[in-house]
Parts: structure tokens; sequence; C-alpha cells
């Protein structure tokens, strides 16, 4: 079947298997393979994406759900130059990468939340990506990266 949805701003069509799911679609149609396949069952969210701005398991998502809808992965969060954005320099700044594998699924449940939420306690921060796990970091540095992110952007009055 043919789908077309708004791909990191971008219009897309694919004609893909009517089972597909969108994980599928972005790894082995579209080359996006910064989303990362983890369980394939919905339970560590290295897969998420959002979908119109909502955090999905894109392994859970069926790709004929994208259908006419946008769908951001971390391909298209980068900042104004096509670097790191300010969460993923956090992220590095912070060392809240080590393998790596979880890190696009933790940086867009953290852009997810503070698209949400311009103030959001420590609290906050884990429930936000408590459906991401991270086997590396002990979350500290992540929850932390995602924190100064929110300062930094109510510094500056905005959220690039
Ligand atoms: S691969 Fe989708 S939640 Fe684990
Ligand atoms: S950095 Fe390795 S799983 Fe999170």
């Amino acid at each position: 079947m043919r789908i077309e949805f708004s791909l990191n701003g971008a219009r897309v069509s694919v004609d893909v298997p009517a089972d597909s799911t969108l994980l599928t679609v972005l790894r082995d149609h579209l080359n996006l393979t910064g989303t990362k396949e983890g369980c394939g069952v919905g339970e560590c969210g290295a897969c998420s994406v959002l979908l119109d701005g909502r955090l999905v398991n894109a392994c859970l998502v069926l790709a004929a759900q994208a259908g006419g809808r946008q769908v951001t992965t971390i391909e298209g969060i980068r900042g104004p130059e096509g670097g790191p954005n300010d969460l993923q320099q956090a992220f590095i700044d912070y060392g809240a990468v080590q393998c790596g594998y979880c890190t696009p699924g933790m940086v867009l449940a953290g852009e997810a939340l503070l698209a949400a939420h311009s103030r959001p306690t420590r609290t906050e921060i884990r429930q936000a990506i408590a459906g991401n796990l991270c086997r590396c970091t002990g979350y500290q540095q992540i929850v932390e990266a995602i924190q100064a992110t929110a300062i930094q952007r109510r510094e500056k009055g905005s959220h690039v």
C-alpha cells in the first residue's frame, strides 16, 4: 500500500506491505537508521519518534497510522547550523551518551517533554523518560541534560 506523510518537514510517499510498522518503514524503506530497534515490542523506547508531536514507539505503530500525519525522527532534530541542537549538545556536555543506543529515543522524549513543559521538575523528567531504557548511564546525566536545556531555553525564551 502507498502511504504519504510528512517526515521531518518533507513530504514522503512510500509503497510498503500493509502490515509494516512505522519503525520498519523508517529504517528499511527510508534508510533513516537513527531510530533504533531494541525490543521490538514496546518496552525499551529505542524506537521513539514523534507522531504529530507526541512520543510514540515506532515499533508499535503501523505505518498506515502515520498516513497524513507528521513524523519527526532524530534526523529531524538539529541546531540552526545543522549540527546538534541545544538538547543534543547538553547530552554530550553532561556525559548522557555512552553506547548511544538509547540516545535518539531519549532526545525525542526530552523534546516532547520540553515542548509541553518549559519548567519540568526532575520527577517529571524521570516520568517523561520512563519508557526509555538506558543500560549505561544510570539516567542521572540524562535528567541533568534535559533539565539544563529547559533552563537554557527559558533564559533564551526560545524552544529551538
Ligand atoms: S524497539 Fe520499540 S519499544 Fe523497543
Ligand atoms: S547510553 Fe547505552 S543504552 Fe543509554
